[in-house]
């Protein structure tokens, strides 16, 4: 207990604070503390371990040996015994970082579980998918195998299948206190004045009206997925309860989703509220004093400004991590245009940061693509919002010449055709038409893309996820479309199951799967044996000259890493006229060069490396 006793000191003063400024109970105060005691008396003892031993070493999360992989049990093995079996083919792709996604008790009818983002259950997994005991299990092997595991803790809302829902809907009051419910729609009208829409095509308005009691229930997402009440000090108690009960499944990462919307004011836009960011600092805190070693990662998809303060302060810090959307969506208005500005722009923007700040870098993950740009820069480059929306969700969907990618549009607006994109990594760099038409020019130039993407990505500073199936470059899944849960969810091309026959073909010399499994396989060696690559290091980027190049350097302890990705299909040539030093080592040749001039091939790229004494 002394250790509790130590930790809990160290915050006790800001979290009563906090928590009397949110609530003003002190009787929920004392019901929060005596609960975090005994979920700190039975954390197992080797989750103790750990928690002391990352307390020692703070930063560990933050060295260049960490790459993620995100995937659906089920589309991945099966369940999560059918994981564990597995995990030698994540080891071999050097995986040590598991996103398992969502997994607890959801409603049995797909088209009412949003991928499992509805939950009805925080302490029961899928009864398809497996156990608690199997969690346990799994974390048990992760963790003797130096893996990190990662599941979503869905905070916003619960699915209406919840207990506490079910109450509410029989009539309890205090359950219904959990929720926000009226009694008729005027203050619901007003709350629509200012909440924008989650989904405005597939799920419109924020209220859905329950005909059985003949009330409105908030529902910001889905109607099927009731929005949590956190005014009520309950319900903030509960699902920290909840909380750590999960980190004491043996999770190291807790993604807190959809976390910008778990305020609401009338008046307001429900979104980012200052409130919302007492919450996540007091759950920090309660992470800190009961299980350290657990790291939070926000899924906040929104622009920058609005992304960096889940950070919190360097004294009060919020999230451990957070995703890197903007860089995400901007990587792929670059592939469409091949013009590099706009990266380069949001490249230093998130370089300028304090280096403390850890982002998750990826090219694809399980949702859409929202096109979350910078438009008044594009104005400046002659672009406009719309029309250019409009040009990227055709282009990747390969209605233009020269573009052989991929995908579906998702939430269309039938009136403004206002939309988002979804497909593949693979899908949308060209690999799926290449297949069709059996072209075997297009299919290298897509791999070489595909490639190219990836090593670009992982020069980002911060930790590198990749999508499960994009480590052999699987294609779309159109079989949601015959689906009636699905159909109506586009995401779902994206969500296809890993194709086990294909897996092995990494063995398999020539085959796709090799070709891509063994490159990424050496970028991936690479970033782990170059410091440079730390997320703390220097970061910054250079000119080259023409437009469809982009050029990134790196520094850490002595080594200087230049980064030369040509986003175009012709062959270019890079003229590094800021680079005054060298010889430099291109690391995958193993050459020694100068990079004055560098010439690339179609989606060529280079990794440089000079080493100071
Ligand atoms: C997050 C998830 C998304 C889900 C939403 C609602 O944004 O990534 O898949 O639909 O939350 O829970």
């Amino acid at each position: 207990m002394e250790v509790f006793q130590a930790r809990f000191a160290k915050h006790e003063d800001e979290l009563r604070w906090l928590y009397m400024e949110l609530y003003n109970n002190i009787d929920g105060y004392n019901h929060l503390v005596s609960e975090m005691k005994q979920y700190y008396v039975s954390r197992r003892t080797d989750l103790k371990e750990l928690d002391q031993k990352r307390s020692e070493d703070p930063s560990c999360y933050k060295k260049n040996d960490l790459i993620g992989m995100m995937l659906y049990i089920d589309n991945f093995a099966g369940n999560m015994q059918g994981v564990k079996k597995h995990i030698d083919y994540l080891e071999k792709n050097n995986i040590n970082y598991i996103h398992l996604m969502p997994f607890l008790d959801k409603p049995k009818d797909k088209a009412k579980s949003d991928g499992g983002y509805a939950v009805s259950d925080y302490r029961k997994v899928r009864d398809d998918l497996g156990s608690m005991d199997d969690l346990e299990e799994l974390s048990l092997v992760c963790h003797k195998k130096g893996i990190n595991l990662c599941m979503d803790f869905v905070m916003n809302h619960t699915s209406e299948e919840h207990e506490w829902a079910q109450k509410a809907l029989a009539g309890e009051k205090e359950y219904q206190d959990y929720y926000f419910f009226f009694d008729d729609f005027s203050i619901p009208s007003k709350f629509e004045e200012t909440v924008p829409q989650v989904f405005p095509t597939t799920a419109p308005g924020n209220f859905t009206y329950l005909e059985s009691l003949d009330k409105y229930v908030m529902t910001c997402f889905y109607p099927y997925q009731w929005d949590l009440n956190y005014r009520n000090p309950k319900v903030f108690n509960e699902m920290m309860f909840n909380f750590l009960y999960l980190a004491n499944q043996g999770l190291d990462i807790i993604r807190i989703d959809a976390v910008p919307y778990i305020w609401k004011t009338l008046g307001t836009p429900c979104r980012n509220l200052p409130q919302v960011h007492t919450i996540v600092r007091l759950m920090r805190m309660i992470g800190e004093i009961v299980c350290p070693s657990v790291l939070l990662l926000g899924e906040v998809v929104m622009e920058p400004e609005k992304v960096v303060p889940y950070f919190g302060t360097v004294e009060k810090p919020e999230c451990h991590m957070l995703y890197n959307v903007t860089t995400m969506a901007t990587t792929w208005h670059t592939v469409a245009t091949k013009d590099t500005r706009l990266l380069r722009k949001q490249l230093d923007i998130v370089a300028a940061l304090p280096h403390e700040y850890t982002f998750l870098n990826y090219l694809r993950c399980h949702d859409d693509i929202g096109w979350g740009l910078d438009y008044a820069t594009l104005k400046e480059q002659g672009m406009e919002e719309v029309s250019h929306k409009q040009f990227l969700n055709n282009y990747f969907r390969g209605y233009y010449l020269g573009s052989t990618s991929r995908g579906e549009l998702y939430n269309e607006d039938p009136v403004t055709k206002d939309a988002r994109f979804c497909g593949t990594t693979a899908s949308m760099c060209g690999i799926e038409a290449a297949l069709e038409t059996k072209n075997e020019k297009e299919m290298d130039l897509a791999i070489q893309q595909h490639i190219m993407l990836h090593a670009y990505m992982f020069m980002q500073s911060g930790i590198p996820v990749l999508y499960s199936g994009d480590e052999i470059g699987q294609i779309n899944d159109n079989d949601y479309k015959y689906d009636p849960g699905k159909v109506q969810d586009s995401r779902y091309i994206h969500r296809g199951e890993l194709n086990w026959y294909k897996a092995k073909q990494i063995d398999v010399k020539g085959s796709l799967e090799n070709r891509i499994f063994t490159r990424l396989h050496a970028l991936e060696d690479i970033r782990k044996t170059h410091p440079a690559f730390i997320s703390e290091g220097d970061a910054w980027t250079l000119d080259t000259w023409d437009k469809a190049i982009l050029c990134m350097g790196k520094y850490y302890d002595k080594e200087k890493i230049i980064g030369v990705f040509n986003f175009s299909a012709q062959p270019r040539t890079a003229y590094l006229d800021d680079i005054y030093d060298g010889p430099y080592t291109d690391l995958l040749s193993g050459e020694v060069v100068d990079i004055k001039q560098v010439k690339l091939e179609p989606y060529g790229f280079r990794y440089y490396s000079i080493k100071f004494e």
